[in-house]
């Protein structure tokens, strides 16, 4: 992979556009049951769709910093899909009726309103369940560290993890929560699929139990800052540039990082969470400069 952080972020987009095209869809083969094209239809828009994937770019970076071996990013590349499905099924729930009720995603119709809403719990559901066979089919790794990867992605998608920030996100809905709280939620929502990027990408790359920290630590800093920056891009952010409607959180009645700090101390927050996850790092040398460059694309992207 080439050496400057746009250059390295489009080729992780690209490896997750193929494999998501390859094996995260079903090629046409559910069109072929009776009944079953339109919601082969259905996942395929989901797939299609224009995310940052920044998830699997955290993914192979984290390997990169781990080994330089030449095959690596085949062996990443169904665990990078398989944290873009899982991200891209949140996504389809987060937007339904009965959670955030948003008609805009990724710059088009969110999966409920361009097909229906029993479609889009659907769809959420397989694109989930999807996930797990592709770690199980990962080319690349061993059996013991297939177990490891499946384990740890099932916990972080599951209500220990993202579920649970969910969750505590739709109870808090009109209720102010302290910043302790809303900490707590975002590192759960968020921040357990972004730091399951690192982990998947340690795992896989076989990384030592002290890499696996400073990897964890760093994932910590930047899972939190990436909802931290969500929160202000809601209010600073236009719908065109963000793909999703601005503005939603307040008119929700949602605490955030803004409600409670205000957008100056939300972004002097993210600083220091960029700082925190610089500084996680240490241990690692070159190889882990896409990281850094990573955690900086987190903190000051506009989309
Ligand atoms: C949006 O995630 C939802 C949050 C967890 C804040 P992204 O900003 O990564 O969304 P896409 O994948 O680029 O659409
Ligand atoms: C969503 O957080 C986090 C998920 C687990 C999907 P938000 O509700 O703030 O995400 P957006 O702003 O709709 O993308
Ligand atoms: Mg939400
Ligand atoms: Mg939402
Ligand atoms: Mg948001």
């Amino acid at each position: 992979m080439s050496d400057t952080l746009d250059e390295f972020m489009a080729q992780c987009r690209a490896r997750c556009d193929t494999g998501l095209r390859l094996h995260g869809g079903f090629g046409g083969q559910l069109a072929q049951v009776a009944g079953l094209a339109d919601l082969e239809a259905a996942l395929d828009y989901a797939l299609e769709a224009n995310g940052k994937r920044i998830r699997p770019c955290l993914l192979y970076a984290a390997g990169r910093a781990i080994t330089a071996t030449a095959d690596l990013d085949s062996a990443l590349d169904h665990p990078a899909c398989a944290l873009e499905l899982i991200h891209t099924y949140s996504l389809i729930h987060d937007d339904l009726p009965s959670m955030d009720d948003d008609d805009l995603r990724r710059g088009r119709p969110t999966l409920h309103k361009a097909f229906d809403e029993p479609t889009a719990i659907l769809v959420g559901d397989g694109l989930q369940a999807r996930a797990f066979e592709l770690i199980a089919d990962a080319p690349g790794v061993s059996a013991a560290q297939k177990v490891d990867m499946i384990r740890l992605l099932a916990s972080a998608a599951g209500p220990g993890g993202m579920v649970g920030g969910q969750f505590l996100d739709i109870a808090g809905t009109g209720r102010p929560l302290l910043l302790d709280e809303l900490q707590d939620m975002h590192a759960l929502k968020t921040g357990a699929l972004i730091r399951a990027a690192l982990s998947l990408g340690a795992i896989a790359a076989g990384a030592s139990a002290s890499q696996q920290e400073a990897l964890e630590s760093y994932g910590e800093h930047v899972g939190l800052a990436f909802q931290v920056v969500d929160d202000i891009l809601d209010v600073e952010g236009s719908t065109v540039t963000l793909g999703k409607t601005g503005g939603k959180d307040a008119l929700a009645n949602k605490t955030t990082y803004v409600s409670l700090l205000g957008l100056a101390g939300a972004r002097e927050t993210a600083e220091h969470l960029l700082d925190g996850a610089l500084e996680a790092l240490e241990p690692f040398g070159e190889s882990a400069d896409m990281l850094r460059g990573l955690a900086r694309f987190v903190v000051n992207r506009e989309a």
